[in-house]
């Protein structure tokens, strides 16, 4: 493996080097609250297993979690509930846009998987119906598994969230209709919309997953997060699923497990080693950052991380 300052460099060098990119993609807008970041900001961070943490451009400005906080609420309700969860969310790739409902309707309200939108309002109501105060729960988590107390939901894109949250009140009611939704739905929106609106950085973002890297072991505090077992299905369905429509084409360029989100961030997992976060605003078609998915493509191929 490259020596710390090798990586730093490379780091810093593949920043510059994606710059040109900026303008290629176009900032969510469907969440308002979203379409005031400027495009023209980006960031890498590379967190490893042996503590290191190496960053290029803007690894401590915040931005809005969005998709990314699925891997979160998906470890907290398997941590729950356990092998109950999969009787109620599939584990299937599910070749549809994040948002679609027409699936949710063929398959009578089981969700392809936790990590579209179907299935993360899923996830949502289990947390909603095993914790008290499951928002509460989520950040806490969260500040737990990066060791510092700074992770909040920020309260202008909840309320956005909330205001603009029709296609996912329509997923959340028609999966209810089938049975599948246990707790009120506004209930179940709420929770999905504040996890949704977290703002974190790229280094914190890096450091909360290293477990995913290390078989379910936080390696700063030596905790078990999860069980070796869920930290390997967690990953595999990152790996089929994690970037939407696109998870074919970055199994295929990148080969690691990794999930988007509209705000812009993408982690990737390199089991055994780290954890890789970028983060740059502007979005591709599938709601994936133009920016950061070249930046962690070029960064595993320059290392050789790929998986496969
Ligand atoms: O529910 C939504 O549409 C957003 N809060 C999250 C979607 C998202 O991040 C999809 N990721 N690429």
């Amino acid at each position: 493996m490259k020596q710390p300052q090798a990586i730093t460099a490379i780091l810093q060098q593949l920043l510059e080097q994606c710059q040109p990119l900026y303008s290629q993609g176009k900032v969510a807008d469907y969440i308002p609250a979203l379409a005031k970041v400027a495009p023209d900001n980006a960031a890498i961070a590379v967190a490893t297993i042996d503590g290191q943490i190496h960053t290029a451009g803007a690894a401590d400005k915040n931005f809005s979690l969005q998709s990314v906080s699925k891997i979160f609420g998906l470890v907290m309700a398997m941590n729950r509930i356990g092998d109950d969860l999969w009787q109620r969310v599939n584990m299937e790739p599910s070749g549809q846009p994040f948002n679609s409902i027409v699936q949710v309707e063929w398959e009578k309200g089981i969700p392809r998987n936790p990590v579209i939108n179907a299935g993360a309002i899923l996830v949502a109501d289990v947390l909603v119906s095993h914790y008290s105060a499951s928002k509460s729960a989520f950040l806490t988590f969260i500040r737990r598994l990066v060791g510092e107390e700074n992770i909040y939901a920020d309260q202008q894109v909840y309320l956005s969230e909330l205001e603009h949250g029709n296609r996912n009140a329509a997923l959340a009611y028609l999966m209810k209709s089938f049975g599948n939704i246990e707790a009120e739905v506004p209930d179940v929106l709420a929770h999905y919309f504040h996890q949704c609106a977290t703002a974190i950085n790229c280094r914190q973002l890096a450091t909360s997953l290293l477990f995913l890297a290390n078989r379910g072991v936080q390696p700063h505090s030596n905790e078990q997060i999860c069980s070796r077992r869920d930290a390997h299905r967690v990953n595999a369905i990152l790996s089929t699923s994690g970037m939407y429509d696109q998870s074919g084409e970055f199994a295929f360029k990148v080969g690691l497990p990794a999930k988007s989100g509209v705000g812009g961030a993408i982690v990737a997992i390199v089991p055994q080693f780290g954890v890789i976060t970028a983060w740059s605003p502007a979005l591709n078609s599938f709601g994936n950052s133009v920016v950061g998915m070249q930046l962690i493509s070029l960064f595993a191929e320059e290392l050789g991380l790929s998986l496969f």
